[in-house]
């Protein structure tokens, strides 16, 4: 039987974590609102944006997104991965994608040093700058150097968490703003590393700085991405199948991305979706929800976090403390503690005054499934 995966099919859906999507569905607003602050005047709010998603909402597709749209801007982008190097990797990412728009300035001659501006040639310190200077100093630098080409400099910092290098950057930051360098932040990062962070005072002006929360995206637009998707490559789908597609994947980003391949893979070339390939693909794609993202958020929890999250489990999707309590019995533990400490790991989180919710779609039934 041939399949779709010989042809352009295969680039339609790709569920790994950390690629851009083919598409990158329903967050036109936050994009948007981020697009649009990159214009206004340096030190704006919405240049400085953090980003707040659980496992697999987008976060890291969101950068990618960003990255793209503010190279068109007029923005030399630097994206890194949080970690105690970071500044210097922000730098050389900054030098490394705004090399080009240096082409034609001819490289000096050896030796020479521009030691007032700190460049030998393009973007590439002198020798002086580069051993003198630290991380605040060299993006001035930069700075001033593509403001002379009327580009900006946009840092993009994925996996956010507390750490010393993560201070240096963000103390930078303010004083390049203070200094009216064209520079713009945006951060990405588990709702629970992120809440740790603000604590830490050094960090107190994220607390100023614009945050988007990445929720479940709308099944609407994903079953419209699927009819769109299964129509370019000749693959019929009933409305009850696109339906049914949509739902399942209940707004979960990375499962839109699951379900959307194993329906192309079961599916003979340019034929048509049936329940029993739809039975098949949300079967494969469950199996890798576990893999991916149940185990690894379960895997560091204790055997009692566990069983207060199957006694939660079994009270549904959407708990009251006091169902909760009731379910766990009066001898049961006391439910604060294991709350805060859950909410804390991004497992539950709490929308509503005495409200509990999983944070993911699915967490669930696989905890009723396992248990
Ligand atoms: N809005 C979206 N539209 C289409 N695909 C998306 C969207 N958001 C995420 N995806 C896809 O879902 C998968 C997970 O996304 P991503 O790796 O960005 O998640 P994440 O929030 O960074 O997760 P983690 O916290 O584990 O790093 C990827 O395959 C990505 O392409
Ligand atoms: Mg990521």
């Amino acid at each position: 039987m041939k399949k779709n995966s010989q042809d352009n099919s295969q680039s339609l859906f790709q569920p790994t974590f950390g690629n851009r999507p083919e598409q990158y569905i329903g967050r036109d607003g936050v994009i948007e609102k981020f697009m649009a602050g990159l214009k206004e005047p340096v030190g704006s709010r919405d240049r400085c944006t953090l980003f707040l998603g659980q496992r697999g909402m987008g976060k890291t597709a969101l950068l990618l997104e960003l990255s793209d749209r503010a190279q068109k801007a007029g923005y030399v982008v630097a994206r890194v991965t949080a970690h105690e190097g970071m500044s210097q990797a922000i730098i050389e990412q900054l030098q490394l994608n705004g090399s080009k728009y240096f082409d034609n300035e001819k490289r000096k001659m050896t030796g020479m040093t521009v030691g007032a501006l700190g460049f030998t040639f393009g973007l590439t310190f002198s020798e002086a700058a580069e051993r003198q200077y630290g991380f605040r100093s060299k993006m001035s630098l930069l700075c001033d150097k593509l403001a002379e080409k009327g580009m900006g400099a946009l840092i993009l910092i994925d996996e956010v968490h507390t750490s010393a290098a993560m201070r240096e950057v963000a103390a930078a930051y303010q004083e390049l703003v203070g200094d009216r360098k064209n520079v713009a932040i945006a951060m990405a990062g588990l709702p629970h590393a992120v809440s740790k962070l603000l604590n830490d005072s050094v960090l107190t002006f994220l607390n100023r700085a614009n945050r988007e929360e990445l929720g479940l995206i709308s099944t609407n637009l994903i079953r419209a991405y699927y009819d769109k998707a299964f129509k370019s490559i000749k693959v019929e789908a009933s409305d009850k199948i696109l339906d049914r597609a949509a739902l399942s994947t209940r707004g979960f980003p990375y499962l839109m991305q699951l379900i959307g391949y194993y329906v192309i893979q079961y599916t003979p070339a340019h034929g048509v979706v049936t329940e029993a390939i739809m039975d098949k693909a949300e079967k494969a794609a469950l199996g890798d929800m576990d893999k991916n993202v149940f185990e690894p958020i379960l895997n560091p929890l204790s055997d009692n976090d566990k069983l207060f999250l199957t006694a939660l489990a079994r009270c549904g999707e959407t708990v009251t403390t006091a169902k909760l309590q009731a379910e766990l019995g009066p001898q049961g533990p006391a439910i604060q503690p294991y709350r805060k400490r859950l909410i804390e790991a991004g497992v539950i989180e709490s929308p509503r005054r005495g409200e509990l919710v999983f944070a993911v779609p699915y967490l669930t039934e696989y905890l009723l499934k396992i248990c």
